[in-house]
Protein backbone atom coordinates (compact mmCIF):
# COMPACT_ATOMS: atom_id res chain seq x y z
CA UNK A 1 0.00 0.00 0.00
CA UNK A 2 1.35 3.71 -0.92
CA UNK A 3 2.29 6.17 2.50
CA UNK A 4 3.60 9.26 1.76
CA UNK A 5 6.73 8.59 4.16
CA UNK A 6 7.21 4.75 2.46
CA UNK A 7 7.36 7.35 -1.27
CA UNK A 8 9.85 9.78 0.71
CA UNK A 9 12.35 7.49 1.53
CA UNK A 10 12.40 6.00 -1.26
CA UNK A 11 12.27 8.85 -3.70
CA UNK A 12 15.43 10.10 -1.40
CA UNK A 13 17.38 6.85 -2.02
CA UNK A 14 16.38 7.30 -5.75
CA UNK A 15 17.77 11.13 -6.31
CA UNK A 16 20.63 10.02 -4.51
CA UNK A 17 21.76 7.32 -6.38
CA UNK A 18 20.81 8.89 -9.68
CA UNK A 19 22.29 12.71 -9.03
CA UNK A 20 25.62 11.74 -7.42
CA UNK A 21 27.86 14.92 -6.76
CA UNK A 22 26.37 16.11 -9.69
CA UNK A 23 24.23 19.48 -9.57
CA UNK A 24 20.46 20.34 -10.10
CA UNK A 25 18.40 23.41 -11.19
CA UNK A 26 15.00 23.62 -10.85
CA UNK A 27 12.74 26.83 -11.69
CA UNK A 28 10.88 27.20 -8.63
CA UNK A 29 7.18 29.20 -9.38
CA UNK A 30 6.01 29.39 -5.91
CA UNK A 31 2.92 26.66 -6.73
CA UNK A 32 2.45 23.10 -4.63
CA UNK A 33 3.94 20.96 -6.98
CA UNK A 34 7.70 22.74 -7.99
CA UNK A 35 7.85 23.81 -3.75
CA UNK A 36 7.14 20.30 -3.23
CA UNK A 37 9.92 19.09 -5.38
CA UNK A 38 12.57 21.92 -4.08
CA UNK A 39 11.91 20.34 -0.18
CA UNK A 40 12.10 16.72 -1.30
CA UNK A 41 15.24 17.73 -3.61
CA UNK A 42 16.81 19.66 -0.59
CA UNK A 43 16.11 17.33 1.92
CA UNK A 44 18.00 14.18 -0.56
CA UNK A 45 21.08 16.51 -2.03
CA UNK A 46 21.31 19.34 -0.02
CA UNK A 47 22.99 22.18 -1.71
CA UNK A 48 23.75 20.83 -4.82
CA UNK A 49 20.32 22.19 -5.41
CA UNK A 50 19.98 25.58 -7.06
CA UNK A 51 16.51 26.92 -6.72
CA UNK A 52 15.94 29.70 -8.70
CA UNK A 53 12.30 32.34 -8.92
CA UNK A 54 11.89 34.41 -11.91
CA UNK A 55 10.23 37.26 -11.19
CA UNK A 56 8.06 38.42 -13.51
CA UNK A 57 5.94 41.33 -11.83
CA UNK A 58 2.66 39.53 -12.12
CA UNK A 59 2.46 37.80 -8.82
CA UNK A 60 -0.08 38.72 -6.31
CA UNK A 61 0.73 41.58 -3.93
CA UNK A 62 3.57 40.22 -1.34
CA UNK A 63 3.63 37.35 -2.74
CA UNK A 64 7.77 36.95 -4.08
CA UNK A 65 8.52 38.25 -0.96
CA UNK A 66 6.73 35.63 1.30
CA UNK A 67 8.42 32.62 -0.86
CA UNK A 68 11.83 33.96 -0.71
CA UNK A 69 11.01 34.37 3.36
CA UNK A 70 9.66 30.96 3.68
CA UNK A 71 12.60 29.49 1.51
CA UNK A 72 15.42 31.28 2.54
CA UNK A 73 14.74 32.41 5.82
CA UNK A 74 12.54 29.65 7.74
CA UNK A 75 13.60 26.70 5.91
CA UNK A 76 17.05 27.86 4.93
CA UNK A 77 16.34 26.90 1.59
CA UNK A 78 18.44 28.46 -0.82
CA UNK A 79 16.57 30.45 -3.38
CA UNK A 80 18.30 32.74 -6.12
CA UNK A 81 15.81 36.03 -6.73
CA UNK A 82 15.73 36.95 -10.18
CA UNK A 83 14.18 40.37 -10.71
CA UNK A 84 12.86 40.77 -14.61
CA UNK A 85 10.02 42.90 -13.84
CA UNK A 86 10.54 45.46 -16.37
CA UNK A 87 12.17 43.45 -19.54
CA UNK A 88 8.37 41.42 -19.11
CA UNK A 89 6.35 44.65 -19.07
CA UNK A 90 8.72 45.55 -22.07
CA UNK A 91 7.17 42.66 -23.96
CA UNK A 92 4.05 43.59 -22.96
CA UNK A 93 3.73 46.75 -24.64
CA UNK A 94 1.13 47.65 -27.02
CA UNK A 95 -0.56 43.69 -26.60
CA UNK A 96 -4.24 43.15 -26.32
CA UNK A 97 -4.43 39.86 -27.09
CA UNK A 98 -4.50 36.82 -24.83
CA UNK A 99 -2.72 34.37 -26.76
CA UNK A 100 -0.06 37.02 -27.74
CA UNK A 101 0.96 38.10 -24.05
CA UNK A 102 1.06 33.91 -23.09
CA UNK A 103 3.49 33.86 -26.04
CA UNK A 104 5.45 36.77 -25.26
CA UNK A 105 5.70 36.10 -21.55
CA UNK A 106 6.34 32.62 -22.09
CA UNK A 107 9.21 33.17 -24.68
CA UNK A 108 10.99 36.04 -22.03
CA UNK A 109 10.45 33.24 -19.16
CA UNK A 110 12.79 31.14 -21.35
CA UNK A 111 15.14 33.78 -22.34
CA UNK A 112 15.59 34.41 -18.85
CA UNK A 113 15.89 31.02 -17.85
CA UNK A 114 18.34 30.46 -20.02
CA UNK A 115 20.98 33.41 -19.10
CA UNK A 116 20.67 32.88 -15.39
CA UNK A 117 21.16 28.98 -15.83
CA UNK A 118 24.73 29.68 -17.73
CA UNK A 119 25.36 32.23 -14.84
CA UNK A 120 24.81 29.79 -12.17
CA UNK A 121 25.90 26.59 -13.80
CA UNK A 122 26.78 24.85 -15.11
CA UNK A 123 23.99 21.85 -14.02
CA UNK A 124 23.73 18.22 -14.97
CA UNK A 125 20.32 18.14 -14.02
CA UNK A 126 16.63 19.93 -14.34
CA UNK A 127 14.51 19.01 -11.83
CA UNK A 128 11.01 18.59 -13.31
CA UNK A 129 7.87 18.43 -11.41
CA UNK A 130 6.60 16.29 -13.68
CA UNK A 131 2.90 14.69 -12.31
CA UNK A 132 1.52 11.13 -13.96
CA UNK A 133 -1.00 13.05 -15.97
CA UNK A 134 1.86 14.80 -17.52
CA UNK A 135 3.76 12.03 -18.16
CA UNK A 136 1.39 10.31 -20.01
CA UNK A 137 1.23 12.97 -22.69
CA UNK A 138 5.14 13.86 -22.82
CA UNK A 139 5.78 16.29 -25.98
CA UNK A 140 8.20 17.96 -23.89
CA UNK A 141 11.00 15.12 -23.42
CA UNK A 142 13.03 13.29 -25.12
CA UNK A 143 14.62 9.96 -24.42
CA UNK A 144 18.04 9.23 -24.85
CA UNK A 145 18.05 6.03 -27.04
CA UNK A 146 21.35 4.48 -25.15
CA UNK A 147 20.75 5.74 -22.04
CA UNK A 148 16.75 5.63 -21.86
CA UNK A 149 17.11 8.50 -19.92
CA UNK A 150 14.52 11.52 -20.29
CA UNK A 151 15.94 14.79 -21.34
CA UNK A 152 14.77 18.19 -21.43
CA UNK A 153 14.04 19.65 -24.81
CA UNK A 154 11.30 21.87 -23.46
CA UNK A 155 11.32 23.03 -19.74
CA UNK A 156 7.70 22.50 -18.45
CA UNK A 157 6.93 25.85 -16.26
CA UNK A 158 3.56 27.00 -15.65
CA UNK A 159 3.75 28.40 -18.98
CA UNK A 160 3.47 25.79 -21.71
CA UNK A 161 5.75 27.24 -23.63
CA UNK A 162 9.66 27.54 -24.58
CA UNK A 163 12.32 24.99 -26.59
CA UNK A 164 16.16 25.22 -25.13
CA UNK A 165 19.05 25.46 -26.97
CA UNK A 166 20.82 22.56 -28.46
CA UNK A 167 23.66 23.48 -25.82
CA UNK A 168 21.45 23.48 -22.66
CA UNK A 169 19.81 20.30 -22.19
CA UNK A 170 19.47 19.07 -19.29
CA UNK A 171 18.84 15.21 -18.52
CA UNK A 172 15.77 15.19 -15.73
CA UNK A 173 15.28 14.55 -12.26
CA UNK A 174 11.40 14.35 -11.90
CA UNK A 175 10.39 12.43 -8.39
CA UNK A 176 6.48 12.93 -8.65
CA UNK A 177 6.19 11.86 -12.44
CA UNK A 178 3.90 9.06 -10.42
CA UNK A 179 1.82 11.31 -8.71
CA UNK A 180 -1.35 12.40 -8.88
CA UNK A 181 -2.02 16.07 -7.78
CA UNK A 182 -3.48 14.96 -4.44
CA UNK A 183 -0.83 12.64 -4.04
CA UNK A 184 1.43 15.89 -4.13
CA UNK A 185 -0.62 17.57 -1.43
CA UNK A 186 0.16 14.71 0.94
CA UNK A 187 3.41 14.56 0.17
CA UNK A 188 3.76 18.26 0.38
CA UNK A 189 2.39 18.12 3.83
CA UNK A 190 5.01 15.14 5.24
CA UNK A 191 7.54 17.03 4.18
CA UNK A 192 6.69 20.00 6.12
CA UNK A 193 5.57 22.57 3.46
CA UNK A 194 3.51 25.24 5.32
CA UNK A 195 -0.50 24.97 4.63
CA UNK A 196 -0.38 28.34 2.90
CA UNK A 197 1.90 26.60 -0.17
CA UNK A 198 0.05 23.39 0.40
CA UNK A 199 -3.87 24.59 -0.03
CA UNK A 200 -2.84 27.79 -2.14
CA UNK A 201 -5.63 28.54 -4.98
CA UNK A 202 -4.47 27.86 -8.45
CA UNK A 203 -2.35 30.85 -10.01
CA UNK A 204 -2.02 30.89 -13.56
CA UNK A 205 2.27 30.85 -15.14
CA UNK A 206 1.44 34.43 -16.56
CA UNK A 207 -0.41 35.44 -13.61
CA UNK A 208 -1.98 39.03 -13.42
CA UNK A 209 -0.59 39.83 -16.89
CA UNK A 210 -3.99 38.09 -17.52
CA UNK A 211 -6.23 39.65 -15.59
CA UNK A 212 -5.90 42.97 -16.68
CA UNK A 213 -7.77 42.69 -20.01
CA UNK A 214 -5.93 44.21 -22.92
CA UNK A 215 -2.82 46.22 -22.80
CA UNK A 216 -0.83 45.55 -19.01
CA UNK A 217 0.56 48.42 -17.74
CA UNK A 218 2.80 49.15 -14.21
CA UNK A 219 -0.50 51.29 -13.25
CA UNK A 220 -2.64 48.92 -13.94
CA UNK A 221 -1.06 46.46 -12.55
CA UNK A 222 -0.75 48.01 -9.03
CA UNK A 223 -4.43 48.95 -9.44
CA UNK A 224 -5.42 45.27 -9.69
CA UNK A 225 -2.77 44.23 -7.11
CA UNK A 226 -4.32 46.35 -4.48
CA UNK A 227 -7.90 45.11 -5.09
CA UNK A 228 -6.56 41.37 -5.44
CA UNK A 229 -5.61 41.88 -2.24
CA UNK A 230 -8.32 43.66 -1.10
CA UNK A 231 -10.62 40.08 -2.18
CA UNK A 232 -7.80 38.11 -0.81
CA UNK A 233 -7.67 39.65 2.27
CA UNK A 234 -11.29 39.99 3.33
CA UNK A 235 -11.81 36.32 2.49
CA UNK A 236 -9.47 35.23 4.67
CA UNK A 237 -10.85 36.97 7.35
CA UNK A 238 -13.99 35.66 6.78
CA UNK A 239 -12.25 32.47 7.05
CA UNK A 240 -13.63 31.13 3.41
CA UNK A 241 -10.27 30.92 1.31
CA UNK A 242 -10.56 27.01 1.51
CA UNK A 243 -13.97 27.20 0.19
CA UNK A 244 -13.09 28.60 -2.71
CA UNK A 245 -10.65 26.91 -5.36
CA UNK A 246 -9.97 30.39 -6.74
CA UNK A 247 -11.14 34.04 -5.90
CA UNK A 248 -9.93 36.92 -7.49
CA UNK A 249 -10.44 40.33 -9.39
CA UNK A 250 -10.04 41.31 -13.13
CA UNK A 251 -9.38 44.46 -14.42
CA UNK A 252 -11.27 46.08 -16.94
CA UNK A 253 -9.60 48.76 -19.08
CA UNK A 254 -12.74 50.72 -19.46
CA UNK A 255 -14.10 53.81 -17.15
CA UNK A 256 -17.86 54.11 -15.80
CA UNK A 257 -18.97 56.84 -14.05
CA UNK A 258 -19.26 57.10 -9.80
CA UNK A 259 -19.78 59.57 -7.82
CA UNK A 260 -17.48 60.21 -4.58
CA UNK A 261 -18.24 62.84 -1.87
CA UNK A 262 -20.15 65.73 -4.21
CA UNK A 263 -17.22 64.35 -6.79
CA UNK A 264 -18.33 62.77 -9.88
CA UNK A 265 -15.95 59.96 -10.49
CA UNK A 266 -14.56 58.34 -13.40
CA UNK A 267 -12.58 54.78 -13.48
CA UNK A 268 -12.16 51.63 -13.63
CA UNK A 269 -14.61 48.53 -12.63
CA UNK A 270 -12.88 45.62 -11.40
CA UNK A 271 -14.80 42.19 -11.54
CA UNK A 272 -14.69 39.54 -8.32
CA UNK A 273 -14.47 36.12 -9.44
CA UNK A 274 -15.00 33.44 -6.98
CA UNK A 275 -15.53 30.03 -8.29
CA UNK A 276 -15.86 26.08 -7.04
CA UNK A 277 -14.15 23.33 -8.88
CA UNK A 278 -12.71 20.31 -8.68
CA UNK A 279 -10.25 20.36 -10.77
CA UNK A 280 -10.85 23.27 -12.95
CA UNK A 281 -12.39 21.75 -16.28
CA UNK A 282 -15.66 22.67 -14.66
CA UNK A 283 -16.70 25.34 -12.52
CA UNK A 284 -19.49 26.80 -10.58
CA UNK A 285 -19.41 30.70 -9.53
CA UNK A 286 -19.73 30.50 -6.23
CA UNK A 287 -22.85 32.16 -4.26
CA UNK A 288 -20.39 34.06 -1.58
CA UNK A 289 -22.34 35.97 1.03
CA UNK A 290 -23.57 39.15 0.48
CA UNK A 291 -21.89 40.99 3.32
CA UNK A 292 -18.62 39.42 2.01
CA UNK A 293 -19.04 40.76 -1.47
CA UNK A 294 -19.99 44.04 0.18
CA UNK A 295 -17.07 44.27 2.41
CA UNK A 296 -15.03 43.24 -0.49
CA UNK A 297 -16.87 45.91 -2.55
CA UNK A 298 -16.74 48.79 0.07
CA UNK A 299 -13.25 48.25 0.63
CA UNK A 300 -11.70 48.53 -2.92
CA UNK A 301 -13.70 51.49 -3.90
CA UNK A 302 -12.72 52.63 -0.63
CA UNK A 303 -8.65 52.02 -0.68
CA UNK A 304 -7.69 51.10 -4.36
CA UNK A 305 -7.18 54.25 -6.33
CA UNK A 306 -8.17 54.01 -9.71
CA UNK A 307 -11.58 52.02 -9.20
CA UNK A 308 -14.87 53.34 -8.72
CA UNK A 309 -17.20 50.23 -9.25
CA UNK A 310 -17.03 46.42 -8.48
CA UNK A 311 -19.10 44.03 -10.16
CA UNK A 312 -19.42 39.84 -9.17
CA UNK A 313 -19.07 37.42 -11.72
CA UNK A 314 -21.89 34.95 -12.28
CA UNK A 315 -20.85 32.56 -14.78
CA UNK A 316 -19.78 29.31 -14.55
CA UNK A 317 -17.74 26.97 -16.62
CA UNK A 318 -18.83 26.54 -19.27
CA UNK A 319 -19.51 28.62 -20.47
CA UNK A 320 -17.69 30.79 -18.96
CA UNK A 321 -13.67 30.23 -18.24
CA UNK A 322 -12.62 30.76 -14.73
CA UNK A 323 -9.95 33.10 -15.89
CA UNK A 324 -10.81 36.12 -18.18
CA UNK A 325 -8.32 36.06 -20.69
P1 LIG B 1 -9.83 28.58 -17.54
O1 LIG B 1 -9.74 30.07 -17.53
O2 LIG B 1 -9.40 27.97 -18.83
O3 LIG B 1 -8.78 28.08 -16.45
O4 LIG B 1 -11.16 28.06 -17.10
C1 LIG B 1 -8.69 26.78 -15.95
C2 LIG B 1 -7.60 26.74 -14.91
O5 LIG B 1 -6.33 26.98 -15.54
C3 LIG B 1 -5.73 28.16 -15.03
N1 LIG B 1 -5.11 28.85 -16.17
C4 LIG B 1 -3.80 28.84 -16.44
N2 LIG B 1 -2.78 28.28 -15.79
N3 LIG B 1 -1.28 29.17 -17.39
C5 LIG B 1 -1.52 28.45 -16.27
O6 LIG B 1 -0.56 27.95 -15.68
C6 LIG B 1 -2.27 29.76 -18.11
O7 LIG B 1 -2.01 30.41 -19.12
C7 LIG B 1 -3.60 29.59 -17.59
N4 LIG B 1 -4.80 30.02 -18.01
C8 LIG B 1 -5.73 29.56 -17.12
C9 LIG B 1 -6.85 28.94 -14.38
O8 LIG B 1 -6.37 29.80 -13.35
C10 LIG B 1 -7.74 27.84 -13.86
O9 LIG B 1 -7.27 27.32 -12.63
Amino acid sequence: TWTTEAFLEESIREIRAKVGDKRVLLALSGGVDSSTLAFLLHRAIGDQLTCMFIDQGFMRKGEPERLMEIFNERFHIKVEYVSARDRFLEKLVGVLDPEEKRRRIGHEFIRVFEEESRRLGPFDYLAQGTLYPDVIESADTNVDPQTGERVAVKIKSHHNVGGLPEDLQFKLVEPLRKLFKDEVRQLARTIGLPPEIVRRHPFPGPGLAIRIIGEVTAERLNILRDADFVVRDEIRKWDMYNDFWQAFAVLLPIHSVGVMGDQRTYAHPVVVRCVSSEDGMTADWSRAPYDLLEAISNRIVNEVKGVNRVVYDITSKPPGTIEWE
